[in-house]
């Protein structure tokens, strides 16, 4: 470690985080692909506006990086300081049929730990990876289920203020796919309300939306979800596999043989790989369908 770094990590340290320097961004995104960046793990959110304070002081911008299974980070130095929520170690705490949670939680564990508890609603979430943070600020969703509405209180820390805020459902606006917070507003915890279910009733559901995911999706390889939106009333998926482009490979990016809209990692893929392969896509699709394809994967260019 240089000096300078051994500083920022003491000083870094007297505030509850650790300083990992150039850090490889391909091993914290679930594409595997990602340049390297300065990352700051935060262990103690009500300390974030201290770090946030003492990170800008270091004069480079800063972005929050959340569970990474939704980002495509370019192969370049990214330049910019990364923040991320260390896993939390205090889990769930229960209060009837509310929740709060952690933002740095896993989705998929909260789901089943919600279900020992007698609470379900978030079945079809089950097997959507990443953080409980990245579901809320992306509005995660599938099987006709949403996480926005079962949000009933949010402890964001605000770039705009500066400051840790409690924000009610209402201040919030869950769309698809997208939310209403600023790039830099750093979900900390939420509150969700959730209906009473019997265990094995969830259980059920639970093991019918697996077995969906497994039987469409390539669970099994490295991806980012659905790379496109679903522009209103079109498949991205359906429309990328009727024009035969399963298979297509750039690099080692892939479009998976399962399901069109997600594109693998086959092997030692780059991001430039997947950017290109994006590009095609949207050429391809426009021509032939006259629909502009909107990423649903967010882009971290350096
Ligand atoms: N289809 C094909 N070929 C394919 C893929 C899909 O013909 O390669 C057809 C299917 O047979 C079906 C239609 O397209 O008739 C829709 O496919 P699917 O049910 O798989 O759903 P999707 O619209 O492609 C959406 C979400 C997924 C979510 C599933 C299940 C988006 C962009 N995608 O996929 O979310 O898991 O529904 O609810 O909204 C994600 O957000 O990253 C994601 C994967």
């Amino acid at each position: 470690m240089l000096d300078r770094d051994r500083t920022i990590a003491h000083e870094l340290t007297a505030l509850g985080a650790d300083w990992l320097p150039e850090e490889p961004l391909s091993v914290h995104t679930s594409l595997g692909v990602g340049g390297p960046a300065d990352l700051v793990r935060l262990r103690d959110f009500r300390r974030v506006p201290d770090v946030i304070g003492y990170v800008e002081r270091l004069d480079k911008p800063w972005r929050v990086l959340g569970g990474g299974s939704n980002l495509l980070v370019s192969d370049e130095p990214l330049g910019d300081t990364v923040l991320q929520l260390a896993r939390p170690r205090n889990g769930l705490s229960f209060e009837g049929n509310r929740v709060e949670v952690p933002a740095a939680a896993n989705l998929g564990t909260t789901v089943m730990e919600c279900a020992k508890r007698n609470l379900g609603g978030m079945e079809g979430l089950i097997g959507v990876p990443g953080t409980i943070g990245g579901a809320l600020r992306m509005n995660a969703g599938a099987y006709g289920i949403e996480i926005g509405p079962l949000v009933r209180r949010l402890t964001v820390y605000r770039a705009s203020t500066r400051k840790i805020e409690v924000l009610k459902t209402e201040q919030v606006k869950f769309e698809y796919r997208h939310s209403s917070f600023a790039a830099n507003d750093i979900m900390l915890s939420v509150l969700l309300e959730l209906p009473e279910r019997p265990y094995a009733e969830i259980l059920e559901k639970v093991k019918l939306f697996n077995q969906k995911r497994r039987a469409s999706q390539p669970i099994n390889e490295k991806s980012a979800g659905c790379i496109f939106k679903n522009p209103p009333g079109f498949s991205a998926g359906k429309a990328i596999d009727e024009l035969g482009l399963k298979g297509t490979r750039v690099g080692g990016a892939v479009i998976s043989e399962r399901h069109a809209n997600f594109f693998v990692n086959g092997h030692q893929a780059t991001a430039r790989d997947f950017l290109t392969l994006i590009d095609m896509v949207r050429d391809r699709v426009r021509k032939a369908y006259g629909v502009e394809l909107e990423e649903e994967v967010i882009i971290w260019r350096s």
